[in-house]
C-alpha cells in the first residue's frame, strides 16, 4: 500500500502564526526551476523570486533594469517547482511607483501569470495607497524597508540604514504604517540590530531581516550568496554555507580536462 504524503503550503497564515508562537520564519531567493525545486525541499518557509535577478542572473550593477516581463518568467520558473514554500515576487523599479491603478494593474499580471502567492514592493509611505490597492484585488503584499535597493541612486550607497534617530523612528512610522494598512510581512535589509528587533516587537507581522540581526521573526539571503556563488559580496552579514562557486570551477576544469584527454566519454558512456 502506498501512502501519499500530502505537503502543506505554507500561507500568509502560517507565517502569522510562527510569529505567534516564536517561530524563526526561514527564506530564500531563488529565479529558477531546478534551484527552487531543490530551496522548496529543503523545508524552506518563503521563496523570494527577487529582484536581484537583476544582479544574480542576468549581471546588471543595479536591480533597477529588470522589467515586469522578466520577473513574471522567473516566478512563472519558479512556481512551477513549489509545492510547499509560498512564493513571493518582486514588483520590479518602474511597475508600482506611478501610481496606484498602475501598481495594480502589475500585480494583477504577476499573480495571473506566475501563480506566485504574494507580491513585494519597496518603501513606507509612499506606497501606501498602492499596497491598499493592491490588497482590495485580494493580492497578499509583503513590504520592504531599511536598504531599499530601487533607490540607491538617492541613497548613493549600500551602507547600513537609519542608525540616524530620524531615519530610525522615520523607519519604526513607516513599518507601522505598512503592518495596519494590511502588509502580512515585512523585510528589514541592513539596519541596526537593536532597531529591527525594537520593529519587531512593536509590528504585529512577521518581520523578516537581511543584515537586520537576530531578533526579528525571520531570515531571508540570496541564494547564491549563501551558496558561494557570487564573487567578491562579502558583507557582514552574509553567512556563506557552501562554496559552490569553487566547486563548480573544479568540476568544470575537470570536464574539460577528460574531453581534452579522451577519458570522456569512456565506453560505458556510449551506445
Ligand atoms: O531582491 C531581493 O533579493 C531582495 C532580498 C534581498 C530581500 O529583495
Amino acid at each position: 500500500m502506498s501512502v501519499n504524503k500530502v505537503v502543506r503550503r505554507v500561507t500568509t497564515h502560517t507565517l502569522q502564526e510562527m510569529k505567534n508562537k516564536g517561530e524563526k520564519i526561514a527564506m530564500l531567493t531563488a529565479y529558477d526551476y531546478s534551484m527552487a525545486l531543490i530551496v522548496d525541499q529543503s523545508g524552506i518557509d518563503v521563496i523570494l523570486v527577487g529582484d536581484s535577478a537583476s544582479n544574480v542572473m542576468a549581471g546588471h550593477e543595479t536591480t533597477l533594469p529588470i522589467t515586469l516581463d522578466q520577473m513574471i518568467y522567473h516566478a512563472a520558473s519558479v512556481v512551477r517547482a513549489c509545492n510547499r514554500s509560498l512564493v513571493v515576487v518582486d514588483m520590479p523599479f518602474g511597475s508600482y511607483q506611478g501610481n496606484s491603478k498602475e501598481a495594480l494593474n502589475s500585480a494583477i499580471r504577476i499573480m495571473k501569470e506566475t501563480g506566485g502567492h504574494a507580491v513585494k514592493l519597496e518603501g513606507g509611505e509612499e506606497i501606501v495607497e498602492s499596497v491598499k490597492r493592491i490588497l482590495t484585488a485580494g493580492i497578499p503584499v509583503m513590504g520592504h524597508l531599511g536598504l531599499t535597493p530601487q533607490s540607491i541612486y538617492k541613497f548613493g550607497t549600500y551602507q547600513v540604514r537609519a542608525k540616524e534617530e530620524v531615519e530610525a523612528e522615520r523607519l519604526i512610522h513607516d513599518a507601522k504604517l505598512l503592518a495596519e494598512s494590511g502588509c502580512f510581512a515585512i523585510v528589514l535589509e541592513k539596519i541596526p540590530a537593536a532597531l529591527a528587533k525594537r520593529v519587531a516587537q512593536e509590528v504585529h507581522v512577521p518581520i523578516i531581516g537581511i543584515g537586520a540581526g537576530g531578533d526579528v521573526d525571520g531570515q531571508v539571503l540570496v541564494l547564491h550568496d549563501m551558496l558561494g556563488i557570487t564573487e567578491g559580496f562579502t558583507p557582514r552579514f552574509l553567512r556563506k554555507y557552501l562554496n559552490m562557486g569553487e566547486q563548480m570551477r573544479g568540476a568544470l576544469e575537470q570536464y574539460v580536462s577528460d574531453v581534452r584527454s579522451a577519458d570522456f566519454p569512456n565506453n560505458k558512456e556510449q551506445y
